[in-house]
């Protein structure tokens, strides 16, 4: 039976990056006789302009349908003013929430051959690989009540919730004491227990969890420590769980330690294992129909796609040992230049790791 590849190209730079890792999955399609079939939707803002929806009923079915699904990236500043259910980034929300892909996987590695690319020292960040586990699906993106009122002396206030049911914390509990059972064996929850009702709840959860995974060494950190960690001493790390918001920071964060966040892909699942792939770095208007954009995340992705949502370990590894192989020719686009080099377009970019593959 063929499997069902959703694309979803997005915004800015989304289009040009997905059309490079469509080129490499037909490829790795042929090569491994996976029997994948490809459909495409529109969502964000380019959904927007079309019918005036972010998430058309035709999208949200066909990603229901999808045996998986390859994001580009969402938004820009021509949407910017639009009130917020009229907003891209509502697109993105609506798929993550309807199709219940809480778990969302970002892992931040450090590529050995872009070293030089982050703004720290090679020695603090050399070897760097963290997985950070965040819930997506719940807490203050999505608590009710929300919005704007107005006061009873005319003044405004803006008001959101943050809340997490127990069930949902667990359900996210699971999947990070499980990502560190396959990892390095540690995980660290962060919170804002020390302030935040919902917070403690979580910490009690992640701890009562605890007796399920005794292989696990588990530990607890408030956020704003866990941001100052993170660049003091990410080595520290193995896997990170967090709730929503917290995990929206700090996977930037993390990103940017390895100074190539055109490099991290990232992953969205729910409890069947279907999945939403995008990459991290978003739609970057300013470079978009310019031929910089790095392609790599989303290809990377897309192997990520092959591995989780589709059980094709070969197929995704041999995507992996191609994107590594043109890093080791020097191949690099803009955001991960370096003095020695070779700058490459997307498309030229795209093509080497198809010539590699
Ligand atoms: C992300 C993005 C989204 C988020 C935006 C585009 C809604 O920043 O995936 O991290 O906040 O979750
Ligand atoms: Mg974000």
């Amino acid at each position: 039976m063929s499997r069902n590849i959703l694309l979803l190209p997005g915004d800015g730079i989304g289009p040009e990056i997905v059309a490079e890792a469509e080129k490499v999955l037909h490829a790795i399609n042929n090569k491994f006789d996976l029997n994948l079939g490809f459909e495409s939707a529109l969502v964000g803002g380019a959904a927007l302009d079309a019918v005036d929806n972010p998430l058309p009923e035709d999208t949200l079915d066909k990603a229901r349908k999808a045996d998986a699904i390859l994001l580009g990236a969402v938004g820009g500043p021509k949407w910017d003013g639009l009130p917020m259910e009229k907003r891209p980034e509502k697109g993105l929300l609506g798929l993550r929430s309807n199709l219940e892909l809480f778990a969302n996987l970002r892992p931040a590695i450090l590529y050995p051959q872009l070293a030089s690319a982050s703004s720290l020292k090679p020695e603090v960040v050399s070897g760097l690989d963290i997985m950070i586990v965040r819930e997506l699906t719940g807490g203050i993106y999505f608590g009710q009540p929300r919005g704007v009122r107005e006061l009873e002396n005319g003044e405004r206030e803006g008001y959101n919730t943050y809340v997490y049911k127990e069930s949902e914390i667990r359900r996210i509990g699971r999947v990070a004491f499980e990502a560190a059972q396959q990892r390095g064996k540690k995980l660290c929850s962060v919170d804002k227990a020390n302030v935040l009702e919902v917070t403690v709840l979580w910490r009690e959860i992640m701890n009562d969890l605890q007796s399920e995974y005794p292989d696990v060494e588990l530990s607890h950190m408030y956020v704003d420590n866990a941001a100052m960690q993170l660049v003091r001493a990410p080595k520290q790390f193995d896997v990170i769980v967090t709730g929503n918001m917290f995990g929206d920071i700090l996977s930037d964060e993390a990103a940017m330690l390895t100074g190539s966040i055109g490099m991290l892909p990232s992953a969205s699942l729910n409890s069947e294992k279907q999945g939403m792939y995008e990459p991290c770095h978003g739609s970057a208007p300013d470079i978009a129909g310019k031929g910089m954009a790095n392609p790599l995340a989303t290809i990377i992705s897309a192997a990520m796609m092959l591995r989780y949502s589709l059980g094709e370990e070969q197929a995704a590894a041999a995507i992996e040992a191609a994107v590594n192989k043109v890093l080791d020719q020097g191949l690099r686009t803009a955001d991960i230049m370096s003095e020695e080099g070779t700058r490459v377009s997307t498309h030229e970019m795209g093509d080497a790791v198809l010539a590699a593959l």
